[in-house]
């Protein structure tokens, strides 16, 4: 599988005041074309540092990071935004919809940073919409939309510029479950009849048997695989099995060609 994302050793430190807060403290992590990994971990461990690190938002304070083969960290700031725009798909937890904007016209804003406007904008903006199951909705404004609905519209905005990696912090976190599911499916089909790379922080465990991978932090750093040979009570002894059961990395790439086909 082709690596999309390449980060060694990055740490990053936060100065407040005169105290420092380590976030992130050596970090190597790989993700490639057609998978969903799932980053996890308590609060405060990272992951929104490392997923802001990986989308450009934010700069390491050390370490390396490598965005299709290209090293990002050795990029001026005025060169971040093109790698933002062209590359990358963001999706938060709080959707960060204009209210005021229709779902159709919420995604045009996008397009239009993008640099497509006018008839074009919205025809693309419709398959857009569309590509999330939502393609009746164009009209609609976020008030009247559910949950979901509004995480699907941020799907469809981060969608714009058809980027190779989403990146996406707690996409679940403010929806019941059935929404919740309904989200995460779309970015699995995304990463796997699609071909993106998709990185997804939840604290949510319904989520976990949609992952192809789970990269688990603590204290900034990435805890090293389970030991399932020993019996532990921990999440991953619960799921691992399943993970690896059902979904084979070679009976996802088939069922990702048959959705292609
Ligand atoms: N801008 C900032 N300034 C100072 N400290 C920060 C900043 N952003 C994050 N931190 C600190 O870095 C550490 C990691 O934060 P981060 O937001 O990455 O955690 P997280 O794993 O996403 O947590 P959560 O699950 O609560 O969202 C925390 O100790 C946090 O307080
Ligand atoms: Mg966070």
């Amino acid at each position: 599988m082709q690596r999309v994302i390449k980060a060694r050793g990055v740490t990053k430190t936060f100065e407040e005041g005169a105290a420092a807060v380590r976030a992130l403290d050596g970090v190597d992590l790989d993700v490639h074309r057609g998978e969903m990994v799932l980053l996890m971990g308590p609060s405060g461990s990272g992951k929104t540092t490392l997923l802001s690190i990986m989308g450009c938002i934010l700069r390491p304070t050390s370490g390396s990071v490598e965005i299709a083969g290209r090293e990002v960290t050795r990029l001026e700031e005025r060169e971040l935004p093109r790698v933002r725009l062209g590359q990358i798909g963001f999706v938060f937890q709080g959707f960060n919809l204009f209210p005021t904007l229709t779902a159709g016209e919420n995604v045009e804003l996008s397009l239009d940073l993008k640099g497509v406007r006018g008839g074009e904008a919205r025809r693309r903006a419709q398959a857009l919409l569309e590509q999330v199951g939502l393609a009746e909705k164009y009209d609609a404004y976020p008030a009247n939309l559910s949950g979901g609905q509004k995480q699907r519209v941020a799907i469809a905005r981060a969608l714009a510029g058809d980027p190779e990696i989403i990146l996406a912090d707690e996409p679940t976190a403010a929806l019941d479950s059935q929404s919740g599911r309904a989200v995460i499916a779309l970015l699995r089909e995304l990463a796997h009849a699609r071909g993106r790379a998709v990185v997804l922080v939840t604290h949510d465990s319904r989520v976990l048997e949609y992952g192809d991978r789970i990269v688990h932090m603590e204290d900034g750093k990435i805890r090293p695989p389970t030991d399932f040979s020993r019996a532990e009570s921990s999440v991953f002894s619960l799921v691992q099995p399943n993970l690896a059961q059902d979904c084979s990395m070679e009976e996802q790439a088939a069922w990702g060609k048959g959705l292609q086909s």
